[in-house]
This record gives structure tokens, sequence and C-alpha cells, in this order.
């Protein structure tokens, strides 16, 4: 195959070969009689150093057309480098300039942007080292999520985004307003948030749980890998209003099966990433935290702590560590907490098991007594909450029980009580935030700098 990728031909390019790149200048460097461009497509940390000589017959006019983000398309013979840092280089026998980048306006400068700068430019800011890197890790952390499940058999399955039930039954829904043809917005000027999904109220999706328990009745073991949305108004590091989140469900599986999946999980997307992007992760190691590669070989060779709600909320009580947040057996855990014991006692992921019925949703199994439920957390260090999941509820009285102490209506659940009328079994699944999950690999301290596009409480350029 022609090799024209820049990840390639640094990787396998051999001297004395002749090839093309495409892609976009990210330093030009002017001699007197030749000048160093390193040209950029996104497909590796590093790009290629093309030499591009004063005698190639356009230069005169085109190379004044080059500087910073201005494409090109190179073609030219692969050289030893005799520079530092990079095995190989270019020498370039033509160049094609695709469109200028004037460097008077271009928002990408040599030196080093913050980042909330570059979410003003979301629409270029992929084009710096610390983003490209950022979107490679969740390439391979995607594809890492399908191999990891495929080669264990499970279907993937796609869940809806519209929906009418409240699957977290936490009221943190957008509900879907409908236009009504004759009465457009544009020529009434005002829009009626009355009219909902053509008679139904209908909402998008918190989580595909519910429809994944359904294919798990079928196939057994499936899951999903899609966007899901909250409308909680909280402006943190962590929150998004959109994010996607992997779901596993599985047939035949208890508590027990579902941690050690989630474990075995998180250790193969990290050594999938550690073996397909060590640049990047060397770099984030270098940039952003220097614990990023100590953090990937602690997860993929160490056990997870596993502890209950309840030693959890003892360990807490005996840190004496003063908590902005009371700690109490029954009120929720909030994330400092959570840090504390990812991050300071157990200093690896921990996961916290039977939490107290009450705070729970609806759908999860009662343990014996009744006081908790056969959930699951997974924390990690610097972030908190990574996964969350739980045995289901399968027997058909008792989720009939909690959908009525939940004030759902069971009328509204038929189906989902069917699944238990008819061939219930015991099963269990969680879900991932897969933003969560990139942050904590790269070390990004903030969520909107792990997906492309953020969607924040006032953050929707286009
Ligand atoms: O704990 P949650 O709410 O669990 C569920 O939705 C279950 N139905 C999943 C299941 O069992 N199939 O959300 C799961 C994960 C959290 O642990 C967190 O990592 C992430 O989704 N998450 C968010 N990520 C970014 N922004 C938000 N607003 C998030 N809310 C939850
Ligand atoms: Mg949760």
């Amino acid at each position: 195959m022609l090799m024209t990728r820049i990840a390639e031909i640094l990787r396998n390019g051999q001297p004395d070969t002749i090839v093309t790149i495409k892609g976009w200048v990210r330093t030009k460097r002017e001699q007197k009689s030749f000048t160093f461009v390193e040209v950029t497509d996104g497909s590796s940390m590093n790009g290629l150093q093309a030499v591009i000589n004063a005698d190639l017959a356009n230069y005169e006019t085109e190379i004044k057309r080059l500087s910073t983000g201005a494409s090109l398309e190179v073609t030219g013979k692969l050289v030893p480098s005799p520079g530092k840092g990079q095995r190989i280089e270019m020498q370039a026998e033509s160049f094609t300039v695709y469109g200028e980048s004037d460097p008077e306006t271009y928002p990408l400068q040599k030196k080093r942007h913050s980042f909330e700068f570059l979410r003003d430019i979301s629409h270029l800011r992929s084009r710096t080292n610390t983003l490209s890197a950022v979107f490679r890790v969740r390439n391979a952390c995607s594809a890492a999520i399908h191999d990891f499940f495929q080669e264990r058999g499970f279907l993937w399955v796609h869940t809806p985004i519209l929906t009418a039930s409240d699957c977290e039954g936490a009221g943190e829904m957008f509900t879907v307003t409908r236009f009504d043809l004759d009465n457009l917005p544009q020529q009434t000027g005002k829009v009626d948030y009355t009219q909902d999904f053509f008679g139904k109220p209908t909402y998008l999706t918190v989580s595909g749980q519910l429809e994944a328990e359904i294919m798990s009745m079928a196939f057994s073991d499936v899951y999903t890998f899609g966007p899901t949305f909250r409308a909680e108004n909280s402006n943190t590091s962590r929150h998004l209003a959109e994010f996607w989140m992997v779901e596993p469900e599985m047939a035949f599986c208890d508590l027990k099966g579902d941690m050690d999946l989630a474990e075995s999980f998180l250790k193969y997307v990290f050594k999938y990433v550690m073996e397909k992007c060590p640049d990047d992760m060397e770099f984030f190691n270098k940039r952003i935290d220097d614990s990023v590669l100590d953090t990937a070989e602690n997860i993929i060779n160490n056990e997870f702590a596993r502890v209950t709600y309840t030693e959890a909320i003892d360990l807490l009580i005996k840190s004496n560590k003063k908590f902005e947040y009371p700690v109490e057996w029954g009120l929720d855990m909030q994330s400092e907490h959570e840090r504390y014991l990812a991050e300071e006692l157990f200093k690896k992921p921990t996961i916290v098991t039977n939490y107290p019925t009450e705070i729970k949703a609806f759908y999860m199994r009662l343990d014996d007594g009744e006081k908790t439920v056969s959930a699951m957390d997974v924390l990690a260090p610097k972030i908190g909450e990574i996964i969350g999941g739980s045995q289901r509820e399968e027997r058909l009285d008792v989720l009939e029980r909690r959908l009525k102490e939940a004030h759902l209506d069971p009328a509204a659940y038929w189906w989902y009580l069917d699944l238990r009328r008819y061939g219930t079994v015991p099963h269990a699944g969680f879900g991932l935030g897969f933003e969560r999950l990139v942050q904590f690999m790269t070390g990004m301290t903030n969520i909107r700098d792990v997906i492309p596009f953020p969607r924040t409480p006032l953050n929707v350029e286009f």
C-alpha cells in the first residue's frame, strides 16, 4: 500500500522511497537556499520535516504563501535526517499550496495557548498538539472498547436517543419539542414549547440501559456506545450536557461478575492505548500531568480496591479529614469523598458496592434486608465516579413494588415488567462515562477538553 499518512512514514518509511504527503504547516524556517517545513496531517504527535530547495520551479512564488496553518501537498524522497529527534525527513521534489493561512489573523500562534482560549475556537483547536493527542487517544479508546466487547462475544446494540422513560428517575432530561408546520417560529416569531413529540412527552435519553436490558434478554451479552444527555445545570470540570456512555449488560450475571467485567474492561482499554498511542501518552506525562504513565501502569498491573458503601463511610469518618459535605450513612457520596478514597486512601481505582436503597435508582436489585441495593460505582483517582452500575431487580413482584415506591407508574413500564414475566434471569451491567475515561487516561483536568464539541450550559456555538 502506498504510504501517505505521516505517522506511518515516521514509523516505517525507508530512505530513498518517494512519498506524497498532504497536510498543514506546523512550522516553517526559511534559510538562504532552502526552507524547512514541518507538515502534520493529524496522524501523529510529530510532523514530517520537508526540506524544500530554492531551485524548485515554483519556489519563489509559492514559498511565501506557506505559513503556520496553510495546507499543502509535498512529494519527495525520504532521507535519513541529520537533525535531532527524528529518524527520517523528506527532500521535496515538488510541492503545491492548497490554501494560505494569514499569519496576521490565524488564531493559533507558535506560543502555548490556554485551554480557555482554545475552547472559544473549537473549530481550530484540534490542530494543536494537545487537543490532537487527546482526540487520537479518544479514538484509540473507542477502538479498544469495541475490541474488548467483540472479543468476548458481546453484541453492539443501538439504543434510541428519543425516549419516553427516565431511566435514572432523576428528572434530568431534556424534552423534545416538535415544530408545528403551520406555526413555524420563523413566521410567528415564537416557539411553542408546549408542543411535544406527536402528543407524547418525549425526552433525550439519559442512558441506554433499559433498552440494553431488553436486548440482553435475547442476546445474553450486549453493549451500547453512544451519546446520552443530562439536563443538569452543573458547571463542573466533570459534567457535560451531552456525553458518551458505554453500557454493557449481561444476562446470567450478578454484582460480582459486573465488578469483574468493569475491572478487566478498564485494564484492557489502558493497555490498548499504551500500545497504540505511546507518543501521545508520553506527551501527556510530560506536558499535562506527570503521573499519567504511572497511573496507566498501576491500572494495568494492580487489582482494584473493593469496599462496601458501609465500609467506605466508616473509612471516611475514621479519616478525620475535614470535608465540605457531611459524611453519614444514608447520604450520597460527594466527589471529595470519592476522590479521598481512590486518590489518598487506596491510591488506585476503588469499587464501592451496596449503596443505601434510598439514594439509588428503582431498577437496582434489593439486597437481603432491603436497606441496600446491589449497586457499584468505580471511583478513579483525580476524577471520582467513572462507572456506575448494578445488578438489576429481576423479581417481578419486587420490581412492581419498587416502581410504586419511586412514584413511577408500573403501567408505563409494562414492557420492562414483561422481561421479568417471561424468562427472567439475574442480570447486571454498568455505564462508563466515556469522557471521564479519556480525562483519567490523559490527565486533562477539564471535561470540555476531551470531547471535540462540548455541550455545557451556555456553550453551544454551533
Ligand atoms: O451513574 P450513571 O447515572 O448511571 C447510569 O446512567 C446507569 N443507567 C448506567 C448503567 O448501569 N447502564 O451514569 C454512568 C456514568 C457515570 O459513572 C459517569 O461516569 C458518567 O456516566 N456521567 C457523566 N459524564 C459526563 N457528564 C455528565 N453529566 C455525566 N453524568 C454521568
Ligand atoms: Mg452514578
